[in-house]
């Protein structure tokens, strides 16, 4: 099918004309003031086409095309992570405007008879049950354009519905082309649409760059329609900050703040979750927390975090995609990263936990400890200024103060394992790969480089062994 000529009436309407939804998300946002394409900037942890993304996938769409310009290949790869193979991409190679984004996927879709459904990547609140409704509106309408409207307070930067004295549309006027007149009007474009897919194509070639701006304006293109006869519905929508765009940083912040207000009044109010200070804590909308937890100033949680019941969080500490089980207790201004805590662990203050560290039900790490992709066993304990990385660590045992694996021989990671009840001594170093036995004893100071056998204490640098505990039970 070729797109509509002019003045072409549009076939009758099939009730269930398949739905596209087609994502701008070309523009570099000049308002941003940044060197990263605006829907790349972040909002509560994710890309802003995250949320556009996410919601075009709950309408159940046939097919999902967004129009990409700056960092393609970032922005493809932000809205795979949401909706993996089902969107499709078009670029659009030089931004000249939002007419001329559309019309870079014109190849994907003016020979159907779709409804198209345009959306911005920067409108990261607009919800599934507007759109439906805005949809349904728009299918049993005659119209073959819908424009979503809403009134603000302060219009400016917007473009304008401009109306007849009979209230009826007549075209959008962007704010830079608008008359002083004009600019007075409050009703604004939110830049989201449908259209059907021909009608939009045969009226966007007709579309001239002659604006302000020198751009394509996909806003010229409802008043083409209504010259031809077609007709153009406008509705107009409650909530303002729904539909609103993000175009500078001030504004991201805005929509930051209101989302984690969102989501930690939910933690309180639904899931029990004491904040001393709601203004002050950060916690990402995938985040889960358990009743009874208390959550201290300036704690962020990142990512997907589930924390059990009753933990404690002090101030300063970050914990990111990480499993907390329940009671356990944060000191301040820890680190943690994708790690898990069993139950009843105490961690910090300052400590660090990276790398998949594994804490086992009952055990504590203490001030100035990292540990990376090591695993400390039942009520072990490590309480003071000590490296362990790529260690196993058994039960009942004791980290002394200054313990180091040396992990590393400048080119490879080798293990440590150091089985359950032993003490290694304060400022020991473990030379790795090695290996400290069930019961063993390291002295103060000791630099173990060969593996000590199980109850045996050793000392000394290299550290040799001093003596047998007792007789090891084989
Ligand atoms: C647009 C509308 C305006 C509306 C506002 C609502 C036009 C001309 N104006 O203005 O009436 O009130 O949205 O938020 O459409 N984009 C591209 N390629 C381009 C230009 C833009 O992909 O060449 C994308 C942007 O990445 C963005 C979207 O289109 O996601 C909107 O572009 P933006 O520059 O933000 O338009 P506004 O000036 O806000
Ligand atoms: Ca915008």
């Amino acid at each position: 099918m070729e797109p509509l000529e002019k003045g072409q009436p549009l076939p009758p309407r099939q009730p269930d004309q398949p739905l596209v939804v087609l994502i701008l998300a070309a523009g570099l946002g000049t308002r941003m003031k940044s060197a990263r394409a605006k829907v790349l900037h972040e909002l509560g942890g994710l890309p802003l086409i995250t949320y556009v993304c996410r919601t075009a996938q709950s309408l159940g769409p046939e097919k999902i095309l967004v129009v990409v310009g700056h960092q393609a290949g970032e922005v493809e790869r932000a809205v795979r992570n949401e909706v993996g193979g089902r969107a499709a991409f078009v670029t659009q190679t030089e931004q000249r405007g939002t007419g001329d984004a559309v019309m870079a996927a014109q190849a994907q879709l003016w020979s159907s008879d779709n409804l198209v459904l345009i959306l911005s990547g920067d409108v990261p609140l607009i919800r599934q049950a507007t759109l439906e409704g805005f949809i349904s509106q728009h299918r049993t309408s005659a119209a073959v354009c819908s424009i979503l409207s809403v009134r603000l307070e302060n219009p400016t930067g917007y473009g304008r519905i401009i109306r007849d004295e009979s209230d009826r549309f007549l075209r959008i006027v962007e704010q830079k082309d608008a008359t002083p007149e004009e600019q007075a009007v409050k009703e604004i474009n939110s830049g989201i649409y449908c259209f059907d897919a021909r009608k939009l194509f045969a009226a966007l070639k007709r579309v001239k760059p002659s604006n302000q701006q020198g751009e394509y304006y996909l806003t010229d293109v409802p008043q083409i329609l209504l010259s031809d006869g077609d007709q153009v519905n406008v509705q107009l929508h409650g909530n303002a900050r729904e539909v609103s765009g993000i175009n500078t940083r001030a504004e991201l912040s805005e929509f930051e703040n209101l989302m984690r207000r969102n989501t930690i009044r939910k933690l309180m109010v639904d899931d029990g979750v004491t904040f001393l200070d709601p203004s002050h804590a950060y916690v990402s909308a995938e985040a889960e927390l358990g009743r009874d937890c208390i959550i201290f100033p300036g704690v962020s949680i990142e990512g997907k975090c589930v924390i059990g019941e009753g933990c404690e969080i002090r101030s300063g500490t970050r914990i990111t995609n990480s499993r907390l089980g329940n009671n356990v207790l944060v000191k301040d201004h820890c680190v943690i990263i994708d790690s898990e805590i069993e139950s009843n662990c105490a961690v910090g203050p300052f400590a660090h936990l990276r790398m998949n560290a594994v804490l086992a039900e009952g055990s504590v790490v203490g001030n100035f400890v990292e540990v990376k992709k090591s695993r400390l066993g039942r009520r072990s304990k490590a309480m003071h200024l000590s490296y362990l990385g790529d260690a196993t660590i058994g039960e009942n045992t004791n980290i002394g103060a200054g313990t180091v694996t040396c992990n590393y021989d400048g080119k490879d990671k080798h293990p440590t394992i150091i089985e359950g009840d032993v003490r290694i001594g304060s400022d020991t170093m473990l030379v790795a790969p090695v290996k400290v036995g069930k019961g063993s004893v390291t002295a103060a100071g000791s630099v173990v480089t060969e593996d000590v056998p199980p109850n045996t204490l050793v000392a000394g640098v290299p550290a040799v062994v001093k003596k047998k505990l007792k007789n090891s039970e084989k």
